[in-house]
């Protein structure tokens, strides 16, 4: 079985000429054009990508173009997740992977439209996949969602509303279920709708991607704590300033450390419960798993 670095060398680039290929094509205005390619060509880990095209595989299936447009897509909304969630009214910040926010460089306007344009081309670009019929609806359907106003929007609304608030720990948990689980929970079952996988397979491997997702944003909010700004590419030390409601500010460093190695263990426990799925592979889901430890 392939590794992590293995699918990002051979897959991740067509998921990437496939985004700019899509916005270049579809995009009439060319300062819009040069802001929404700004913040996707700025760099990214493109962990939800990766995520996809693991769950593919762990699943002993070829990943098709198919596959690469809809992770394109889910970057897509990614992306445009960050550019508002960087806008001055939002979490005010200026330095995104690495480079000046997209409000910074194209002006807040503009970087609202970029968020708006790679939006609505993220449905566009699904839309068009090449992927059957049926799964594609399921897909759309999934999609909606999980990005819309009862997943990660409604996610960021709470994390907003949150700020200054104190909250309790299954309170926060469920601000990260959504703003980061969702997006990412799509990753995984997206990934395992295009290995036509049963139900409760579908419904196994969402419980493992929720893990995950808590898991991530756990990390995010400690390395916003601990990490330097050269190594995230964002400034830190962030949530202090804007009175977040983390892992970190309720239970302490050492206590939101603990709760990332609890989280990232109840994921494993997944990935065990998944083992009598028909030809699925683990060591992918369980590197995942490695990644995201402290
Ligand atoms: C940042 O996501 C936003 C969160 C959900 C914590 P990533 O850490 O995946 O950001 P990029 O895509 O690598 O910039
Ligand atoms: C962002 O969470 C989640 C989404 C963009 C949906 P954060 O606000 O913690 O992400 P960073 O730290 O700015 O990347
Ligand atoms: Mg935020
Ligand atoms: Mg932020
Ligand atoms: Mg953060």
């Amino acid at each position: 079985m392939r590794s992590l670095r293995d699918i990002q060398q051979s897959h991740l680039p067509q998921v990437e000429a496939e985004m700019v290929r899509f916005i270049t094509e579809h995009t009439s205005h060319e300062t819009l054009k040069e802001s929404m390619l700004y913040s996707i060509q700025a760099g990214g880990k493109r962990l939800r990508p990766l995520m996809l095209l693991a769950a593919v595989a762990s699943f002993g299936k070829e990943i098709t173009d198919g596959a690469y447009q809809i992770a394109a897509a889910l970057e897509m909304v990614h992306t445009y997740s960050l550019i508002h969630d960087d806008l001055p009214a939002m979490d005010n910040d200026d330095l995104r992977r690495g480079k000046p926010t997209n409000h910074v460089a194209f002006g807040e306007a503009m970087a609202i439209l970029a968020g708006d344009g790679l939006l609505t081309e993220a449905f566009h670009l699904m839309s068009l996949a090449q992927v059957d019929a049926s799964p594609k609806i399921l897909l759309l359907q999934q999609f909606s969602k999980l990005a819309g106003t009862s997943g990660m929007v409604a996610g960021q609304a709470a994390d907003i509303q949150a700020e200054g608030q104190q909250l309790s720990i299954d309170e926060i948990a469920q601000i990260h279920q959504h703003k980061t689980g969702d997006l990412i929970a799509f990753a995984f079952v997206s990934g395992t709708v295009l290995a036509e996988q049963p139900e409760e397979v579908l419904l196994s491997v969402e419980r493992f991607a929720r893990q995950l997702g808590l898991a991530f944003q756990i990390r995010d909010d400690l390395l916003d704590a601990t990490a330097t700004t050269e190594e995230l590419g964002k400034n830190t030390q962030r949530d202090q300033e804007l009175a977040k409601s983390t892992y970190p500010a309720l239970l302490g460093i050492d206590g939101a450390r603990q709760a990332l190695t609890q989280t990232l263990a109840a994921a494993q426990h997944e990935i065990d419960q998944l083992q009598t799925a028909v030809d699925f592979h683990p060591q992918l889901f369980a590197e995942f798993i490695e990644k995201f430890r402290l």
